[in-house]
């Protein structure tokens, strides 16, 4: 538990007597974003809009969508612009021509935009492929907003081990883990029992395994209560996205996976709890929009205003909660089990689960052959520790190998 303070910083940590800022924060604060045309970008991009003279930003990344990246840009008057694929790279040169922009293109460019100046960083790229970049500015010891949680999934320790030896700030922003932030007593982790993450249950939570083997795309993504990107709201649905944030959570706040509890609580009023040795439970709620968690963070330790609908609770009427049940879903029986073996089994995990997902979304397998190939990949993998990032990433281009095979054979019984 010691190490939590050390991995992110208490939401008091360097706020002033009166709660303001600390002095000497540079304002405007300057502000990266990875990953800025996804959903975790465009809800940051918002609100920097709205709040133009507390905020400048300094880079701005994407993988394709170099005409929306363009576009953001120009409105918010950033310095430099990259695209990770080079075939997108003509169509943002030309769009940016002449506006004074930088732009470039690749894996080195997305580390370029992490290391540029700026004092805030949002790690909001999908995947695994957000570690490079997310590193970069861990190792510029910048104040680092997390959202990208593949990242801890697939690097945990060696990624905590990083974010201490250059003294970089991580913030959480996945809505769970930024509310059990703002509830979790970093002065007296001792009284801490355990913490608790709420989970919507998905699309198919009230569906059998029979009548979950069929369904489409479309409807996978069609989160109940949240709107997000393919591959979350997908992760949702397996509820593997849950298992991830277990994961995340031990990383971040230090505690091992007995002290960290899911619950179903399909309303997403309540987002996270800490539980004291008291008994006193505190809890964070709000309406599920991500500008909040983004608003906390882009504001800490002070808070900045934010737009979204205020939390009616008589509107809501009534919070609901059931336990998660692991025979539907196994993704969440998957991660905890690959959390508890340790050494290099998350990093299969997310690699094999990032493989299925798109095998998925591309229409080769069905949507409960996602959480099966994860769970042969953790079979079939042998279990290794993981003493350096080239091992990580090693592991990682292995376990998506094996992934492919599986899916393969997965695809040609599919349909
Ligand atoms: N969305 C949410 O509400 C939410 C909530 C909590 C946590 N998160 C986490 O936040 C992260 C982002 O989620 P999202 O929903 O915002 O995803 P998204 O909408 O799919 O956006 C992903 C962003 O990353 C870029 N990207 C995708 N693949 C890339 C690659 N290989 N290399 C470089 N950039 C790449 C995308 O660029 P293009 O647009 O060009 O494809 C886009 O800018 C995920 O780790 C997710 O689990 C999301």
């Amino acid at each position: 538990m010691s190490g939590a303070a050390a991995a992110i910083r208490s939401p008091r940590a360097r706020a002033g007597a009166n709660g303001q800022p600390e002095p000497g924060r540079a304002a405007p604060r300057r502000v990266t974003v990875l990953g800025s045309t996804g959903s975790i970008g465009r809800s940051t991009l918002d609100l920097l809009e709205r709040n133009p003279d507390e905020f400048r930003v300094e880079a701005l990344t994407a993988n394709h969508n170099a005409a929306l990246l363009a576009e953001q840009a120009k409105k918010l008057g950033a310095r430099f612009a990259a695209v990770a694929d080079p075939a997108d790279y003509p169509a943002l040169k030309d769009a940016l021509a002449g506006s004074g922009i930088e732009v470039a293109c690749g894996r080195d460019a997305l580390v370029e935009a992490a290391e540029r100046p700026a004092d805030w960083v949002m790690a909001g790229i999908v995947g695994a492929a957000g570690l490079e970049p997310t590193l970069a500015a861990v190792r510029r010891g910048r104040i680092v907003a997390f959202a990208n949680k593949e990242v801890l999934v697939c690097a945990g320790t060696l990624f905590m081990q990083e974010v201490a030896a250059y003294g970089a700030t991580l913030l959480p922003v996945d809505s769970e883990h930024n509310a059990i932030w703002q509830c979790f007593d970093f002065d007296r982790v001792d009284g801490i029992e355990k913490i608790t993450l709420t989970c919507s249950g998905g699309p198919f939570r009230e569906r059998s395994v029979e009548e979950m083997r069929d369904v489409s795309v479309e409807a996978a993504v069609a989160h109940p209560t949240w709107r997000m990107g393919a591959k979350i709201s997908i992760d949702s649905a397996t509820l593997m996205n849950k298992g991830l944030e277990l994961i995340e959570a031990h990383h971040l706040f230090q505690l091992p996976p007995e002290r960290i509890d899911i619950v179903v609580h399909p309303q997403s009023v309540i987002h996270g709890l800490v539980t004291y040795h008291d008994g006193s439970v505190l809890a964070h709620l709000g309406t599920p929009d991500m500008r909040t968690p983004i608003a906390y963070a882009l504001g800490w330790p002070g808070r900045t205003a934010a737009p979204m609908q205020r939390l009616d609770l008589a509107a809501v009427g009534r919070l609901t909660f059931e336990a998660p049940d692991p025979e539907r879903f196994p993704a969440l029986r998957l991660a905890r089990d690959a959390l508890r073996a340790g050494g290099g089994c998350p990093t299969v995990l997310n690699a094999a689960n990032e493989t299925a997902v798109h095998a998925f979304i591309a229409g080769q397998i069905g949507f409960l052959d996602i959480a099966a190939t994860v769970e042969r990949a953790l079979e079939r993998m042998p279990k290794v520790s993981l003493d350096s990032l080239a091992d990580v990433y090693n592991l990682d281009k292995a376990a998506r190998e094996l992934a492919a095979e599986l899916v393969a054979a997965r695809a040609r019984s599919f349909g």
